[in-house]
């Protein structure tokens, strides 16, 4: 297992160059299922879930070529298995997706349910829902969901009871190719999710509502679509955790090639805190701040703030003057990262799922473990202000979503290194 060595404080200039977000390209992975002939993705981030997801596709029997470290041609008319086995799914509960467009598409599948993680129990209730709505008879047996619909998909009237960014996706991609109209209704309406209507849109789905929580979708009765190159939107999740970075050093520092208006919720929390923005429609620079004022933020759904930077603003409140409070409001345990940034010296307190964070604390480097892949960000972030050398461990949680991360930091003058533990 490597660990990450970084030695604080940093001081942080000059630029970066955003990937493409992990989020987006997981369902357009999907979306290659119910695919006619090749399907090309472009900035596609070069990160350890797009590698397992890629290799779910190839044991469901699809070839892929991967042109450049960025780039990934699929072609799934050799798809032979209709299972996603524990192996897989327990590795990246992304593998979900395999579920609406699979089913969609063969009348049949298997996917492993994929058990509680690091951030909350994650029950996939909702996406079972919505696909038994459009006709699907589904058990769960020794672990497994099985879904069968001989007939194919129906579409239906759905109701999600809980907005859901993967359940809204499977059901979106299963009433793609569903006989007749599907309305779907609370969608979470996440920039991931849009894109992937957007390109179903391309393709000649008629889709109503794109980018509001009711969809109107009208399938294909079974056909299979086209697609033409798609190139996934930049990852807003990893332009906000370098905006962190510039923010706890109080570096002026400028991420580029995104989308900043995915970023508003961000930009607005950061402008809250006292930082000057420049914002472009695809770069933002960072200006230093006079002072850091503390400041509260309560999670929540699309354009809300984001649950998956919630853990790198509570690095960022370490360095405020006075008292911020966080609460997560999407998932039960997302507050693993408290007690590693105790570690650092941090002072939080907690009650429930809100954290009040009390600064300014000198955090000091010390070892500190990732636990899920934004909680690792945020050690990352911390470790940028503390004094002396700080060691995130289980690091492979960082691989997952962060391209490049160690290179991009040496970019921005950040004194870091891979180490074998
Ligand atoms: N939920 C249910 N039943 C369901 C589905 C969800 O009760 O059937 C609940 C969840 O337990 C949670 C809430 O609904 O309390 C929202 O969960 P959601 O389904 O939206 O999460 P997800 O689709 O599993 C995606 C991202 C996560 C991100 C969340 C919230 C992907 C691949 N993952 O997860 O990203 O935190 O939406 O925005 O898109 C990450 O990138 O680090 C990450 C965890």
């Amino acid at each position: 297992m490597d660990y990450l060595k970084i030695q604080g404080p940093a001081h942080l200039s000059g630029k970066v160059k955003i990937q493409g977000a992990k989020n987006a390209a997981l369902p357009l992975l999907a979306l290659s299922i119910i695919a006619r002939g090749k399907f090309t993705l472009t900035n596609l981030p070069d990160v350890a879930d797009i590698a397992t997801f890629l290799k779910l596709l190839g044991e469901l029997g699809a070839t892929y070529d991967k042109k450049a470290a960025n780039e990934v041609v699929i072609d799934t008319k050799s798809i032979t298995h209709q299972k996603a086995t524990y192996d897989i799914v327990r590795t990246m509960r992304a593998s979900i997706l395999v579920l609406g467009p699979l089913l969609a598409r063969f009348g049949y599948c298997e996917v492993s349910l994929p058990g509680g993680c690091a951030i909350g129990a994650r029950p996939i209730n909702l996406h079972i829902k919505a696909l038994e709505a459009m006709g699907a008879n589904i058990t769960i047996e020794e672990g497994y969901i099985r879904a069968v619909a001989e007939d194919g998909l129906v579409g239906a009237n759905i109701t999600f009871d809980k907005i859901t960014v993967t359940g809204s996706e499977n059901a979106i991609l299963a009433a793609a190719l569903a006989k007749g109209t599907t309305h779907l209704y609370n969608v979470a309406k996440e920039p991931e999710v849009v894109q992937l209507c957007e390109e179903l849109a391309k393709a000649g789905v008629m889709i109503k509502g794109i980018g509001t929580s009711m969809l109107e979708i009208s399938g294909s009765e079974g056909e299979l679509l086209e697609f033409a190159p798609i190139r996934v939107i930049p990852d807003r999740i990893e332009a906000g955790t370098y905006l962190c970075m510039g923010a706890i050093t109080n570096d002026e520092i400028s991420v580029e090639d995104i989308c900043s208006h995915h970023l508003s919720a961000i930009i607005d929390k950061l402008e809250e805190i006292g930082f000057v923005l420049s914002v472009n429609e695809t770069s933002i620079t960072l200006h230093r701040a006079k002072e850091l004022a503390p400041f509260s933020l309560t999670t929540g759904e699309y354009p809300a703030f984001p649950t998956d930077m919630q853990a790198q603003f509570m690095a960022l409140a370490t360095q405020c003057n006075g008292t911020s409070s966080i609460e997560e409001k999407l998932f039960e345990n997302r507050l693993m990262h408290v007690s590693e940034l105790q570690r650092l010296n941090a002072n939080i307190t907690t009650s429930g799922n809100t954290a009040l964070i009390k600064g300014k604390s000198e955090l000091v480097g010390t070892d500190v473990m990732a636990t899920d892949l934004r909680a690792s960000s945020a050690l990352i972030i911390a470790a940028l202000i503390a004094r002396g050398e700080s060691r995130v461990h289980r690091i492979y949680h960082l691989d997952r979503g962060y391209e490049r991360l160690v290179e991009k930091l040496r970019g921005l003058g950040v004194e870091v290194s891979r180490e074998r533990e």
